[in-house]
């Protein structure tokens, strides 16, 4: 069987070797153009002119397109509308696309679209999260997520603390930016190939952009050299200028972006202001919440509604909180619309929990893992969520409990204590910290999908569904499951691009359901083929349809058999279609926007991370010394790519929370548009130990493909352990336990100035106090 075997990616050898083609690599149609797009440099202004002639007549310009030029509509919000293609009138940040001109080549391009000229009058910006707060200055509609009466409960509470963090954003930094090459057809068609999580929203998107019918239109990727949220909706735009381009001037033209305009020109996680509110008793039991998540959400609605919804469904994580207010304000700024990043919302969410339990643990002087203990959910009524839904499937508890033993929590946790006691300059900092994440787009409707299957007459398959591959392994997953129904090897298993044209109106890929809903969908299918060819094997042996198995490439019935081409071929002969297309939706989930409650997840994943850090006291430079990670994907499709989803997602939420910082200056540029000044994590920041495990022989409770879970996003979580062990050394320095507080990410400069400041009552040079 070859689910639940660890099979290789099915591109591994292309991606290390070069050979794997992304869009850019697919070979150009005859006389392929290439466009570039000109960006606002305000954040906000009204433009006055924009005089294109001198850019038109630049030597080499094929064509030049802006707003009056789009036949549809010049928008690509993909829910609401906001997210216009080229501004005309008014633009809302500093980037924001204005034209596209249309060359043989990008140098060309890029000079002749230096010729435009563009006036503005500058209007005030709203840059950062405090200033939209103030300007009262709102996107979407506040929304509020209660429990019991936590005014009530806060003023009842023996013991209460508050605090504001600040929490940064994040840029997707996928390896391969966005990038569409569009190819003409016939009768005003267009074929996109473009690097996206939702081939289908950009196909409709293109669509009304051009004002032709969705039937017109094919979008189609094998691959992206990355997504984690930042393709689910931006590839629009770009998609939308070069099917524009191409269709009018009957040419391919490829839309592009260098790192420098993707950093600029797209989305990022949203950053997040946190204020909180905390009552609790002496064992730091939360007896009373109230927390505001305020983000920046940009200029455009995109997708920050659903995501900042996220960030309050995950504010409980793995805790019970019976008196509870969240209030969430979605801001807009006169900056690029922030988008999905794995997680979508939830690290955010998560991330603010696991700060006020940290805090009350210092507080409190216990240790921070027995007070994450105290406030797990449990058994009824301690097993509700603020939302309503009942948390049946808990394994936390068991979780945290295995890894603080595998990990060997309370011994290290001695053995810290007593090397900092002992090493004045360096300092070391221990945590773990537990996730649980909510498995289903919120928005139920998008929780379906399709797949289509063609078997061959030589018995070969062809496998295609509406799940795109961005790396994270949906591909392999899906195949194996198609390679199990039918017994064959999985090498008899074609897996193919994602494509419009064969399997419509899908949902992204996202919300970890990938392989949730491809999954069932292609398996829905199997079975059907299956059934169907067990038919004709029933007949051609002469035995019952139930005593038909399919097993190592070969059908048996009785004592007889035939190959699984041997069967394909007669079923052919017979007139039994070999083509059959599955469907899915996920069962048991609703949600009530009206109450904010309902059951908006099919099921949680679980998983704990423990974190060891390093920091040097004097220049608050620090290194992850250690890291332990139990990860719950139920039963595994796949244990290698759930490993590497788990490890991957990891360091990528540590590199959230450490070293990559977005700057804004006050005018609204990013000034962090390159690795030159925004710092991903490399392979010199793995932590040298590093100790990763699934968790064994929990199969998934509800009936999910062959039992497993989702695995893309939940991990990523697990990089909040890093932070919380700086913060556990910035305390070993604080002399009269003052809490270690420090916005995130925590770049060396922030865990610097946190420590100057809970010792600043001491000599800085007085080590043996310091080290209390
Ligand atoms: N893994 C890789 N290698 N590359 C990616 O872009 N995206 C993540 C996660 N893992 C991503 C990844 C995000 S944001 C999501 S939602 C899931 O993969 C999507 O795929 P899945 O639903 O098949 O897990
Ligand atoms: Mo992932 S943020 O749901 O694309």
């Amino acid at each position: 069987m070859s689910v639940g075997t660890s099979r290789l990616h099915d591109s591994a050898v292309k991606h290390v070797t070069g050979q794997a083609i992304y869009t850019d690599d697919i070979p150009e149609p005859h006389g392929t153009l290439v466009g570039y797009l000109a960006q606002s440099k305000w954040a906000h202004a009204r433009i006055t002119r924009i005089d294109l002639a001198a850019v038109r007549t630049y030597p080499g310009v094929v064509g030049v397109f802006a707003a009056a030029d789009i036949p549809g509509v010049n928008d690509v919000g993909p829910v609401l509308k906001g997210d216009i293609i080229f501004a005309d009138s008014l633009v809302e940040y500093a980037g924001q696309a204005l034209f596209l001109v249309v060359a043989a080549d990008m140098k060309t391009a890029r000079a002749a679209a230096k010729q435009a000229v563009v006036e503005a009058e500058e209007l005030p910006a709203l840059i950062t999260i405090e200033q939209a707060l103030a300007a009262d200055s709102h996107l979407l509609p506040t929304e509020t997520m209660k429990r019991g009466d936590a005014p009530a409960a806060l003023t009842k509470a023996p013991q209460r603390l508050s605090g504001r963090v600040a929490l940064g954003g994040q840029d997707h930094f996928y390896l391969e930016g966005q990038v569409s090459l569009a190819v003409p057809g016939e009768d005003g068609a267009v074929l996109v190939h473009c690097s996206t999580q939702h081939p289908s929203e950009v196909q409709h998107l293109v669509a009304r952009a051009l004002a032709i019918p969705d039937a017109l239109v094919t979008v189609e990727v094998r691959r992206m050299g990355g997504g984690f949220g930042g393709k689910e909706t931006q590839a629009s735009l770009f998609a939308a200028a070069a099917a524009l381009a191409a269709t009018t001037l009957k040419r391919a033209v490829k839309v592009r972006l260098d790192r420098d305009d993707d950093m600029v020109m797209t989305g990022k996680r949203h950053d997040f202001l946190i204020d909180y509110d905390v009552g609790f008793d002496a064992a730091g039991t939360i007896q009373g919440l109230k927390l505001m998540l305020a983000s920046r959400c940009g200029f455009s609605p995109d997708l920050s509604g659903a995501i900042n919804d996220r960030a309050m469904f995950h504010a409980d994580n793995c805790y019970f909180l019976e008196d509870v207010e969240v209030v969430s304000y979605r801001l807009k700024t006169h900056t690029v619309s922030n988008t999905a990043f794995r997680g979508f919302g939830g690290p955010q969410g998560m991330f603010a929990i696991e700060l006020v339990l940290d805090e009350i643990a210092r507080h409190l002087k216990l240790d921070p893992l027995a007070v994450r203990e105290a406030n797990l959910y449990g058994s009824s009524p301690r097993d509700t969520t603020p939302y309503g839904q009942t948390v049946e499937d808990n394994i936390a508890p068991e979780i945290i409990a295995e890894l603080a033993d595998w990990a060997d929590y309370g011994r290290r946790r001695a053995e810290i204590a007593a090397f900092n006691a002992s090493s004045p300059v360096l300092k070391k900092g221990l945590a773990l910290t537990p996730v649980k994440f909510g498995i289903s787009f919120t928005t139920t409707f998008l929780n379906q999908a399709g797949a289509l299957i063609h078997i061959y007459t030589d018995g070969s398959i062809q496998l295609n569904h509406g799940g795109t591959e961005m790396g994270q392994g949906l591909f392999i997953k899906v195949a194996q499951v198609v390679a199990t129904e039918f017994g064959v090897p999985l090498e008899q298993v074609r897996i193919t691009a994602t494509t419009t044209d064969k399997v419509p109106n899908t949902s992204a890929t996202a919300a970890s359901s990938g392989a949730d809903l491809n999954g069932k969908a292609a398996q829905a299918a199997a079975i059907e083929l299956r059934g169907r060819l067990a038919g004709v094997a029933a007949a051609e042996f002469g035995v019952a349809v139930e005593a038909i198995t399919f097993k190592d490439g070969r059908v048996f019935g009785g004592d007889k058999s035939l190959s699984f081409g041997e069967l394909a071929k007669k079923a052919h002969f017979n007139r039994v279609s070999l083509s059959a297309a599955g469907y899915y939706r996920t069962p048991k989930i609703w949600f009530d926007r009206a109450t904010f409650s309902g059951r908006p997840f099919y099921y949680y994943a679980y998983g704990a991370a423990v974190a060891e850090v390093l920091v040097d006291t004097l220049t608050g430079e620090y290194k992850m010394t250690r890291a332990d990670l139990l990860h719950d994907v139920g039963d595994s499709l796949n244990p290698t790519i759930d490993l590497g989803q788990v490890e991957g997602a990891f360091i990528q939420g540590a590199g959230w929370l450490t070293s990559e910082e977005l700057v804004y200056d006050g005018k609204g540029q990013l000034r962090t548009h390159a690795p030159s000044t925004y710092k991903i994590p490399t392979a010199g920041d793995m932590p040298p130990v590093f100790n990763v495990k699934l968790v064994q022989n929990r199969p998934n409770r509800e009936d999910t493909i062959y039992r497993s879970k989702a695995v893309g996003e939940p991990p990523f979580m697990l990089g909040i352990a890093v932070y919380q062990a700086l913060r556990d050394a910035v305390a070993s320095v604080a002399p009269n336990g003052l809490l270690p507080r420090f916005d995130a990410p925590a770049t060396p400069e922030r865990v610097l100035m946190a420590m100057e400041a809970v010792r600043a009552e001491l000599p800085m040079s007085a080590p043996k106090v310091a080290a209390q």
